[in-house]
């Protein structure tokens, strides 16, 4: 209690309030809640109660809880939360497992015993494979942006763990979009777990005014300029420093690593200087700001190449406004169909400019509709369905 008062944390955040007293029963549990709305303390205060009830690591042994989180930015930063919550334990220890950081310092950390590790999938089975560590006390997992961590291909180390844990675990899972992909996960992995979910899954967080601005590619760079210009402009004169700023781009490398779980404290404005290819990834990148209930603001160009993920904010935004805002299906399937229907979309464009007839009227409504969990096409908003319990 004393670590969550030093996080000057007063009330607990919808997710806390509804999750952690699950978790404390040790039940499994399934997840969702809008980016920024307190998932990590969620997880790691049930987490860390449930390693002091049990018998004190020794030498040797291996960890008593394993958090596995999709990018080493994010294992990091759940650490340095896990290390907060738990400051006034002495003997508490915990361990961070990344790759592209020194194996042998993480060796002799795991070999001396920590009640719980941090780990990205590959690295953590890297040293199980060198007999660093073992999974035979670990009874508590948290699998953090889970659906994050199959699009990056560690299903097969995800398994690995999760088939060789000893019978007696509890296992939590966590995310602000919940493709169906993850259902599958769930349903072999977790016991009956368990389903929280609070506001809308998969949909933009309403605390983050959105803006969309149509701007030609050659044109981007003055217009990301004119509007830092202008930023600095309204804050100049009030002592109020600089708004900060993320800028998103998907140029050769893309940006997305950062867009998930990643907390900085602060940010004021995410502006996408290109959009993102999905919606999923876009309400991830926006919700970089307007966080732990503040408010954010966010600024997207976007070209005719966008127009499909546009008519999809546009309708999240609206449908927002209106108090009833739509869940948007994400994941694989999803994302491929709506780069199919981006290209129709492109298609269909180039077709009626070439068209004597004049412009043919699209209807996105209907063009579009499966990508709504709420429509009639139950496969693809499976996922999301699933929650309405
Ligand atoms: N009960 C609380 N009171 C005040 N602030 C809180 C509370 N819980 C969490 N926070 C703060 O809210 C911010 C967001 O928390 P966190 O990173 O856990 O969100 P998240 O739900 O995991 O978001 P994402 O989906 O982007 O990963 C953090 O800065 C955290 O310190
Ligand atoms: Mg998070």
């Amino acid at each position: 209690m004393k670590d969550i008062d030093n996080h000057g944390y007063t009330t607990p955040t919808s997710i806390q309030a509804q999750a952690m007293p699950v978790a404390l029963s040790g039940r499994d549990l399934l997840g969702c809640a809008e980016t920024g709305s307190g998932k990590t303390a969620a997880f790691a205060v049930p987490m860390i109660q449930h390693c002091l009830a049990q018998p004190p690591v020794q030498r040797g042994d291996g960890p008593l809880a394993l958090v596995l989180a999709p990018t080493r930015e994010l294992a990091q930063q759940i650490e340095k939360e896990v290390k907060v919550f738990s400051a006034s334990l002495e003997s508490f220890r915990t361990a961070i497992v990344v790759g592209g950081t020194n194996i042998s310092e993480q060796r002799s950390e795991l070999r001396a015993g920590v009640d719980v590790v941090v780990a990205t999938p590959g690295r953590f089975i890297d040293h199980l494979q060198q007999g660093n560590t073992s999974i035979t006390r670990i009874s508590f997992v948290v699998l953090d942006e889970a659906d994050r961590m199959l699009d990056m291909g560690f299903e097969p180390q995800i398994r690995e763990v999760m088939r060789n844990l000893s019978e007696k675990h509890q296992t939590l899972l966590f995310s602000a979009t919940m493709p169906e992909e993850i259902e599958e996960l769930a349903q072999e992995y977790l016991t009956k777990p368990v389903q929280v979910k609070v506001g809308k899954v998969s949909s933009p967080t309403a605390n983050v005014t959105q803006t969309l601005e149509k701007v030609p590619e050659s044109e981007k760079t003055d217009q990301l300029l004119a509007l830092l210009v202008e930023e600095a402009s309204r804050v100049e004169g009030t002592g109020h420093p600089f708004p900060l700023t993320i800028v998103f781009v998907e140029r050769k490398v893309a940006t997305d690593v950062a867009s998930r779980g990643l907390d900085v404290s602060g940010v004021a404005h995410v502006i996408n200087l290109d959009l993102p290819k999905s919606m999923e990834d876009y309400v991830h990148r926006i919700g970089r700001t307007g966080r732990a209930g503040s408010m954010g603001q966010s600024t997207s160009f976007y070209t005719d190449r966008d127009m499909f993920l546009v008519a999809n904010i546009k309708k999240a935004i609206s449908d927002a406004g209106s108090g009833n805002a739509v869940a948007f299906a994400t994941g694989k399937t999803a994302r491929r169909k709506e780069k199919e229907a981006a290209a129709a979309e492109k298609q269909a464009r180039v077709a009626s400019k070439s068209s004597i007839a004049g412009p043919t009227s699209v209807n996105i409504e209907d063009k579009y509709r499966f990508m709504f969990a709420d429509s009639n096409n139950k496969k693809e908003g499976a996922a999301d369905s699933a929650w309405d319990d």
